[in-house]
């Protein structure tokens, strides 16, 4: 049975898909078969991440989609060291956006494809991006989601959306919520940031993870967990993934 975790934030921008991405590599490289799909059709950034160029010249989920191709023509095999790592990007970077706005698309497609994904490749892991805030591909990913991994930074700003944010996961009754507290700025102590977003959401966080100018200055460039696999901040990635997977289940 795969477990299915579906990356959620209120605000734009504090990390979901550098998280979503490197977890992926290191479950990967661990020995598992693990598929992230990339959900954000507004702003994609999986291809990125991952340096597979622009999906225009493949398959996306857009295309699956607008009835184009199958959900499994979407899938990128990239390479893994341990086991099997699999990728859907969002769209293509000029067309695909503008088609999926004009067309519209049955929604139970998106759940029907993370279903035949997972049986199609065997999935051990199924990990779910999300366009920030509340949207239908981020609804559809967080009621098929066992885990719903809610990534939030601890200033005020972020934290105004937590009440939203268990409200919505609530109303959609995913199983299970975690939260990671990300880029926690110099200067401030990660038990601290921590504990701000504990009393916000009501529940401890998964990991507190500081902001790293390393990661900053290599958005997009080479996947980080690639580029520094030795680096403190990939040491944390690795240490959230026992947890994140305990007790995940698909529904
Ligand atoms: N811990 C961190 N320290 C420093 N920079 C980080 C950290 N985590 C993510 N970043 C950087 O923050 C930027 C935004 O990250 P990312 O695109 O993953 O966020 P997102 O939540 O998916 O954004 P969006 O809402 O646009 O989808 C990127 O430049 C990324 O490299
Ligand atoms: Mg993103």
């Amino acid at each position: 049975m795969a477990q299915i975790i579906a990356m959620h934030s209120h605000r734009g921008g504090t990390g979901r898909s550098s998280i979503a991405a490197n977890l992926a590599r290191l479950m990967a490289d661990e020995g598992r078969r693990v598929a992230l799909v990339d959900t954000d059709i507004q702003s994609p950034a999986a291809h990125i991440l991952f340096g597979t160029g622009d999906p225009g010249l493949c398959r996306s989920l857009a295309d699956y989609l607008i009835g184009r191709c199958e959900v499994e023509d979407a899938v990128l095999a990239l390479p893994s060291d341990g086991g099997e790592l699999f990728l859907v990007p969002a769209r293509a970077e000029a067309s695909g956006i503008h088609e999926i706005i004009a067309q519209g698309y049955d929604v139970g497609l998106l759940r029907e494809g993370f279903d035949r994904l997972t049986d199609v490749l065997g999935l051990d892991v199924l990990l779910l991006d999300t366009h920030a805030g509340i949207n239908n591909e981020t609804m559809t990913a967080v009621a098929s989601a066992g885990t719903v991994a809610v990534v939030t930074r601890s200033c005020p700003l972020d934290l105004a959306g937590a009440g939203e944010t268990i409200e919505f996961t609530q109303q959609l009754g995913a199983p299970r919520r975690t939260l990671v507290v990300n880029m926690v700025p110099p200067g401030v102590p990660g038990e601290a940031a921590g504990q701000r977003a504990e009393a916000a959401f009501g529940c401890p966080p998964l990991a507190v993870l500081p902001y790293e100018p390393d990661m900053a200055k290599a958005a997009g460039a080479r996947l980080f967990a690639e580029a520094h696999p030795d680096h403190p901040l990939v040491g944390e990635f690795r240490s959230m993934i026992p947890a994140l997977l305990a007790q995940g289940g698909r529904r």
